[in-house]
C-alpha cells in the first residue's frame, strides 16, 4: 500500500452509476469533500454506459424505422421501404452514450469531486482501498462511505448459461449485434426482454419470448400486462408463457433454448440465431470486502440497511440496486440525494410508495403506486376509473389509440393509490399522477385539474373522473 490521502474525505462513494454519482454531486453541492471510486473508465454505471441510455437510443431509432413501414402510408406519406443502416444506428447509440458521459465528467469536475479510478474495497469504517489495473493500491481515508456498486446480470438459476455476447447475449450484447438476427429468442418477459426484444423485432427479427410466469411484466397491473401482450403480439412478437427454461446451448449455427411447461409436460427446444437471456439482475457485492468489514447481507444477497440507508457498520451506507427495492436508476438517484442530505446534517427521505416505473416499448407502459392485485391482496377497498385512448381526440389524430389509463383510488377517502397507463407517451404522462400522489391527492383533485385540450393527458383526467363519477367522453 502506498499513498494515503492527507486530508480525509467527508464522503467516498463506491460506484459512479446513477445512485453513486448523484449522491456525490449532491454531497459536494452541500459542501462536503467527496471522492468517487469507479472501476469503469467512464462514469454513469450500467445505466449510461450499457443500459437505460443506449437502449433508449436504439428504441427510438428502431421505432422510427418501424413507423415508416406501419404508419406513414396511413398518414398519407408515401415513401419507399425503409433501408436499415445498422452501423449508423449503432453509431447514434454510441454518440448518445458519449454525450452523456461527457456531460457527467463535466459535472464531476464542476463539483470538485475527486475521480478515483479503480476497484474500491471497504477496509473498515473510514478506509477505502482503490486498485486500478496495473496501478498501485491507493488507500483513502473518509468520514463516511456510500456503497453504490449496482448490479450484474443474474443468469438463469440452475442453468449454466455461457454468454459470449454474440450468440448468447445479455442486455450488453443485445445492444450491439452486428446484424439483425433472423430469429431471436428472449428468455424472460420482463423489462429488458421486452424492450430489447422490441428493438430487434422492429428491425426485422422474428422474436419469441419464453417466460416462466403466465404473464409478461410480472408485478405490473394484470389488466395492463394482458392488453400489452396483445399489442406486442400484433407487432409480431410470439410468447411462450408458463415455460421454464432449463437449457441454453450454443449450436453449430446459433443456439438452442430448451424449456418445459411450469405445470408439467414435455420439454420443447427452439433454435435461434441469437438468444437474449434477460432473467433479472443480482446485487454486485463481490470484491467489496464486505465480509471482512462486517457489512451484513440479507437472505437475497443484498446489503442490509436501516431506514437511513446505514448498513450494519456505522459510517458505511448503501444505496441503489445493491440494497432492497426495485432496481431502477431513479430510485437509486433519490436514495443518493437522501443519504447526501443526511450526511450534511439535513433530513433525507425517499417515498417508496411513489416510485414510477416505465417500460419504454411502443406503446409505453407506465405505472405508479399499487396495482389492483396488490390492493385486493392487502384487503383495501378501492374504486377504479378507466379511459381508453381510442376515445381521445389527440390519440386519434396521432394514430395512437392503443391502450388506456387506469386510476385506482381509496373507496372511502378517494386518495389515489395507483395509476397505470399503457399507451403512447405513458412514460411522460405518469408523472402528473406521481406528483398528485406525492401530495396525497384524490381522484377528484386530478379530475378537477384543468387539462389542456387536445392532449393524451386528458385520458388521465377522464379516468380519474370515472373513479368517482363518469368520464365525459365515453
Ligand atoms: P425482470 O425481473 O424484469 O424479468 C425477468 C423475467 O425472467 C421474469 O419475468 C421471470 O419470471 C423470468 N424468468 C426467470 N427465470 C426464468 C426461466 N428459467 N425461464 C423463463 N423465464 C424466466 O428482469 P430483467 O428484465 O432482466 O431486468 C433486470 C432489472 O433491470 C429489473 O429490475 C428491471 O426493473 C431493471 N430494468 C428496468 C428498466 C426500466 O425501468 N425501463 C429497463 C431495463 C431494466
Amino acid at each position: 500500500m502506498s499513498d494515503t490521502n492527507p486530508t480525509p474525505y467527508d464522503l467516498v462513494v463506491i460506484g459512479a452509476g446513477p445512485g453513486g454519482y448523484v449522491c456525490a454531486i449532491k454531497a459536494a453541492q452541500l459542501g462536503l469533500k467527496v471522492g468517487l471510486v469507479e472501476k469503469r473508465a467512464t462514469p454513469g454505471g450500467t445505466c449510461i454506459n450499457i443500459g437505460c441510455i443506449p437502449s433508449k437510443a436504439l428504441l427510438h431509432a428502431s421505432e422510427k424505422f418501424a413507423e415508416i413501414d406501419h404508419q406513414f402510408a396511413d398518414l398519407g406519406i408515401e415513401v419507399g421501404a425503409p433501408k436499415l443502416n445498422l452501423e449508423k444506428m449503432l453509431g447514434h447509440k454510441t454518440a448518445t452514450v458519449d454525450a452523456n458521459v461527457k456531460g457527467l465528467e463535466f459535472l464531476i469536475k464542476k463539483n470538485k469531486i475527486d475521480w478515483l479510478h479503480g476497484t474500491g474495497k471497504v477496509a473498515g469504517t473510514g478506509t477505502v482501498v482503490v486498485t486500478a489495473e496495473g496501478d498501485e493500491e491507493k488507500t483513502v481515508q473518509t468520514k463516511n462511505i456510500v456503497i453504490a456498486s449496482g448490479s450484474d446480470v443474474a443468469g438463469i438459476p440452475g442453468v449454466d448459461v455461457k454468454f459470449d455476447e454474440k450468440v448468447i447475449v445479455s442486455s450488453t450484447g443485445a445492444l450491439e449485434l452486428s446484424k439483425v438476427p433472423e430469429r431471436m429468442i428472449v428468455v424472460g418477459g420482463g423489462v429488458i426482454g421486452l424492450e430489447l426484444g422490441s428493438v430487434w423485432a422492429r428491425l426485422g427479427a422474428k422474436v419469441t419470448v419464453v417466460e416462466y410466469l403466465d404473464t409478461i411484466l410480472g408485478g405490473m397491473d394484470g389488466e395492463v400486462s394482458k392488453q400489452f401482450q396483445r399489442m406486442l403480439g400484433k407487432q409480431g412478437i410470439e410468447f411462450k408463457l408458463g415455460a421454464k427454461v432449463t437449457g441454453v446451448e450454443k449450436a453449430k449455427k446459433g443456439a438452442t433454448v430448451t424449456f418445459e411447461p411450469v405445470k408439467g409436460g414435455d420439454a420443447e427446444t427452439l433454435e435461434a440465431d441469437v438468444v437474449l437471456v434477460a432473467t433479472g439482475r443480482k446485487p454486485h457485492v463481490e470484491s467489496l470486502g464486505l465480509d471482512a468489514a462486517g457489512v451484513a447481507l440479507d437472505e437475497r444477497g443484498r446489503i442490509k440497511t436501516d431506514d437511513h440507508w446505514c448498513t450494519s457498520v456505522e459510517g458505511i451506507y448503501a444505496i441503489g440496486d445493491v440494497i432492497a427495492g426495485p432496481m431502477l436508476a431513479h430510485k437509486a438517484e433519490d436514495e443518493g440525494v437522501a443519504v447526501a442530505e443526511i450526511l450534511a446534517g439535513q433530513a433525507g427521505h425517499v417515498n417508496y410508495e411513489v416510485i414510477p416505473s416505465v417500460v419504454y416499448t411502443s406503446p409505453e407502459v407506465a405505472s405508479v403506486g399499487k396495482t389492483e392485485e396488490e390492493l385486493k391482496k392487502a384487503g383495501i377497498a378501492y374504486k377504479a376509473g378507466k379511459f381508453p385512448f381510442s376515445a381521445n381526440g389527440r390519440a386519434r389524430a396521432m394514430l395512437a389509440t392503443d391502450g388506456f389509463v387506469k386510476v385506482l383510488a381509496d373507496a372511502t377517502t378517494d386518495r389515489v393509490l395507483g395509476v397505470h397507463i399503457v399507451g403512447f407517451g405513458a412514460g411522460e404522462m405518469i408523472h402528473e399522477a406521481a406528483v398528485l400522489m406525492e401530495f396525497g391527492g384524490s381522484s377528484e383533485d386530478l379530475a378537477r385539474t384543468c387539462h389542456a385540450h387536445p392532449t393524451m393527458s386528458e385520458a388521465v383526467k377522464e379516468a380519474a373522473l370515472g373513479t368517482f363519477f363518469k368520464p365525459l367522453h365515453m
